[in-house]
């Protein structure tokens, strides 16, 4: 074991001298529907379950010190599956909008939504907005939740927005770069993600943060997102303070 590694709250062993605590990391919730079809529960099971977890780990983050979480909770393509699951990952949604969210407020956490909201019922749309207005001025960690979210979207919303902007005279075509461009994204003014944990054993980006994750570390890790715990988060902490990241660089 190498140097303990002291965050806010906690002491972690890590392996290495690098500034290892990543600021930002992303987390692929996946898993759910194969965690409840193994105990031979509906898959909306998993999601009661995942939902759980989710709870659990953002608050953890926050103890230890990262600074932004995102999380990837529905994407622009879920609405594809039956009605009876999107219907209950809405009720799930609403349930955590209208209570468990504000218990973020123990712990100072900001509480921000990345995604097109206008796909949302206007109940939900506005429990998000809420939930933006009475966090935005406490001063912990940042989490996105990335609800009908995909980064082609985001990226192409980027871009008509960005084009407008030029084409009124805001913004000079010769001023684009990549700062500026990042800041049309969701996640603007945020650093990118360090690093990006995918439970449940897949090896796929699955439309999340292309943009942001050029360079981010990923760690994929062998657990259904329902049995997720803080340990595995520690694990996951630990490989990615013994990667030498080097942003195309030697
Ligand atoms: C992917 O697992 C998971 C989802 C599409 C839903 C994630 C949502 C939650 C964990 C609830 C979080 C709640 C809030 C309020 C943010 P999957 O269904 O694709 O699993 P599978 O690959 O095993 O089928």
């Amino acid at each position: 074991m190498g140097l303990p590694f002291f965050t806010k709250k906690r002491k972690i062993d890590l392996p290495s001298e690098q500034p290892v605590l990543p600021k930002h990391v992303g987390i692929i919730m996946d898993g759910n529907g194969r965690w409840a079809k193994k105990r031979g529960l509906p898959r909306k099971a998993g999601h009661r379950e995942g939902a759980q977890t989710f709870r659990t780990i953002t608050r953890y983050c926050s103890e230890i010190g990262i600074q932004y979480l995102t999380v990837y909770a529905f994407s622009t393509e879920n609405w594809k599956r039956p009605e009876d699951e999107v219907g209950s990952l809405m009720k799930l949604f609403k349930s955590y909008l209208e209570e468990a969210l504000s218990d973020f407020k123990d712990d100072d956490i900001v509480v921000r939504f990345i995604g097109d909201k206008s796909g949302f019922s206007p109940e939900l749309q506005a429990l998000m907005r809420e939930n933006e207005e009475s966090s935005k001025s406490r001063d912990g960690m940042v989490l996105n939740i990335a609800m009908n979210y995909g980064s082609r979207d985001e990226i192409v919303r980027a871009v008509k927005n960005l084009c407008a902007d030029v084409k009124s005279g805001r913004v000079e075509e010769s001023a684009i770069d990549e700062t500026l461009f990042s800041d049309y994204l969701y996640t603007a003014g945020q650093p990118d993600p360090d690093l990006i944990i995918r439970p449940s054993g897949e090896y796929r980006i699955s439309n999340f943060m292309l943009w942001q994750a050029a360079y981010t570390e990923f760690v994929i890790m062998n657990k259904l997102w329902p049995d997720f715990q803080k340990s595995d988060l520690d694990e996951a902490l630990r490989i990615y303070a013994q990667r030498n990241r080097r942003y195309g660089g030697v």
